[in-house]
């Protein structure tokens, strides 16, 4: 949550912060500015709302200054407003500061500054810093910057800018992430490094309590001690496209579209000489069958994929297996022995709950695996051992592709226990793998073929006040998904419900035209669903139903019928979910919707 860049170098910056914070709204978008050095003084903007109405009133300046930092913040410690904006600065405006985390001491901090004269114009956590900044500074910003970072608490990305050091960015961070980097025209720093992809992929990932002094003709790193350390390259394969949105009117739509290259990409390289081999996990087969249980850690759509873990890993490879949001995980006392695996599913790969629930487990004595998106994130550093899901970047907040890359790698990782486990033979493993690659084409199809249905039954739920999803089995997991994609991006409220729960109390709910949509795909609970449905049918909704090709029967129970390729039911999460993800976008947009940023949320939740 909130986005900071910082650029040094020969251009104005204005522009390159811009373009920089609009790269990084996926991580916040309520409010935004820039502090840039302008002759001898700082130039600080600051806009309540999106970054678009910051460069609106930028574009009445034009600032020539080649030296500044910006933000895009998601409100944590103070209301969304122009006050609570970033960058914040000291009481005589020579520092400027931006900060992505929490300061957790920022009240007893405020006390004592405001206590020797300081005086402060916002409510935020962050504004404590560049007192504290304006107060040790003598000359030397990183100087400044250590001294600040000994007395804060908490997690924090900082970049902080200073009148009286022309051209200097100093940067620290504590769990929250810093990308460097050092372009042709001068250096970058970002949350993400996608605020920096047409400048340079050659990026250093700044480590906890390190700092880095960025200026116009190079970059200095240093350690909490403030002794050199040589900057560790991570070369980043991303494309620019990544960052545009390729001829489609939403990123959403875009990355739902990418989700066959993604299951191609996670599949690549997996099946060795007829086994399957997932060599980062760094576990011999003899250790991974020695795993009598499993937590799968997760929170919002990737607990979603972690539901349809459960049911794999139990399945194939009869594993006990717990699917747990982590921010109860980290606070119970779960019963975790050196035979346990702890799985950590988190896109992002910084979500605060999950990375605490994996410091616990570790301490615990649990091995940690990290399932993420983001290469060097502090899930992929604190874990044991990773999958990354090959997904690439994601930008539109409410997730797909990676959900889908989540679910083929925790596939992947069910078939190995099973394979460990001696449960599922060579052979058998071979058609698995088989049948998961054919996804990929089978959701190509869906992509090409569905639309119709699926703006049809959009159309039908649009003004609908509330939404169930139900299913059974697999089909229970998936409908999760389908009502938390449908409540982020439409507003409209949607809960899910494992079908055979109905009789006991959301059918209270159902009148008439009450939309319920039901994951009703051939499985082995085909028939049970179908009751369930006949159930809520006879008191009025109106069903839409994710059925399998040729099922005509399905006709008769459902209004609205969207028909998916027949796929075995371990697999069918892959499919169904993708008419959920484009049906919660056809409703978004019939209601007027921004579907890439819907409001209040944030793509990565780097605070409790
Ligand atoms: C936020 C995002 C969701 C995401 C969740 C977990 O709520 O809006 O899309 O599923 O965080 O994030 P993670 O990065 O850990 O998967």
């Amino acid at each position: 949550m909130c986005g900071i860049v910082g650029y040094t170098g020969k251009r104005p910056a204005q522009g390159i912060l811009i373009q920089g914070l609009t790269r990084l709204e996926y991580r916040g978008y309520d409010s935004a500015g820039i502090a840039v050095q302008e002759g001898d003084s700082l130039a600080v903007i600051h806009r309540k709302g999106k970054v678009a109405s910051l460069e609106h009133t930028l574009s009445h300046f034009d600032f020539q200054g080649t030296c500044g930092v910006g933000h895009t913040r998601w409100a944590t410690h103070g209301k969304p407003s122009e006050a609570n904006a970033h960058p914040h600065t000291s009481c005589g405006g020579h520092i400027a500061v931006v900060h992505n985390g929490i300061i957790e001491n920022f009240a007893e901090l405020r006390e004592e500054l405001e206590g020797r004269g300081h005086v402060f114009t916002s409510e935020t956590d962050t504004e404590v810093v560049a007192h504290l900044l304006e107060e040790a500074y003598q000359g030397d910003l990183v100087a400044a910057l250590r001294d600040a970072c000994s007395r804060i608490v908490g997690a924090y990305g900082l970049a902080a800018v200073c009148d009286m050091e022309p051209g200097v960015i100093a940067v620290t961070r504590k769990d929250s992430p810093i990308v460097i980097g050092q372009g042709e025209d001068g250096a970058y720093v970002a949350s993400d490094m996608i605020a920096m992809i047409d400048a340079t992929r050659d990026v250093v990932i700044l480590g906890d309590g390190e700092y880095a002094r960025m200026t116009a003709s190079g970059i200095e790193y240093t350690d909490e001690a403030g002794c050199a350390i040589e900057p560790r390259i991570t070369h980043v394969d991303w494309d620019l496209d990544l960052a545009e949105k390729g001829g489609y009117p939403d990123f959403m739509l875009k990355e739902i579209h990418e989700q066959p290259r993604v299951i191609r990409d996670t599949l690549a390289g997996r099946l060795v000489n007829g086994a399957l081999s997932i060599d980062e996990l760094d576990l011999t087969p003899e250790e991974l069958n020695l795993i009598d249980r499993v937590y799968v850690i997760a929170c919002g759509t990737s607990y979603h994929a972690g539901l349809i873990a459960k049911n794999l890993i139990e399945g194939w490879a009869r594993i006990p297996t717990e699917c747990e949001v982590a921010s109860e995980f980290r606070y119970r006392n779960p019963i975790i022995t050196p035979t346990t695996l702890v799985v950590a599913v988190s896109q992002s790969g910084e979500t605060a709950d999950t990375l605490a629930a994996i410091r616990d487990a570790r301490v615990k004595g649990a091995r940690v695996f990290g399932i993420t998106n983001v290469v060097g994130s502090p899930v992929a550093r604190e874990s044991d051992g990773v999958i990354y899901t090959k997904a690439n970047k994601e930008i539109a907040v409410a997730s797909t592709k990676s959900f889908l890359g989540q679910v083929v790698s925790l596939t992947l990782l069910a078939m190995l226990l099973a394979q460990a486990k001696g449960k599922l033979r060579m052979n058998q493993i071979r058609l698995l793998f088989r049948e998961l690659a054919d996804t990929a084409e089978q959701v190509e199809r869906i992509l090409a073929e569905c639309k119709p249905s699926i703006e049809e039954a959009a159309r039908a739920c649009k003004d609908a006040r509330n939404a169930l999803f139900i299913g059974r089995g697999m089909g229970a997991a998936i409908s999760y998904e389908g009502a938390l994609k449908l409540k982020e991006i439409s507003y409209l409220h949607a809960e899910a419900y494992p079908a055979g729960e109905m009789k006991h109390g959301p059918i209270a709910l159902i009148d008439e035209g009450f939309p319920v949509i039901a994951i009703a795909t051939k499985s082995p609970v085909y028939d049970k669903v179908v009751s369930n449905l006949q159930e809520s049918k006879a008191r009025g909704a109106m069903i839409v139903a994710v059925a399998t090709e040729g099922d005509e029967d399905i006709k008769q129970h459902a209004d609205h019928v969207i028909y998916i390729p027949k796929v075995r039911d371990a697999f069918s999460a892959i499919t169904a979910s993708v008419p959920l993800q484009l049906f919660a976008r056809a409703i978004a947009i019939e209601r007027g919707c921004d579907v890439d940023q819907p409001r209040n949320l944030a793509k990565s939740v780097t605070v409790e």
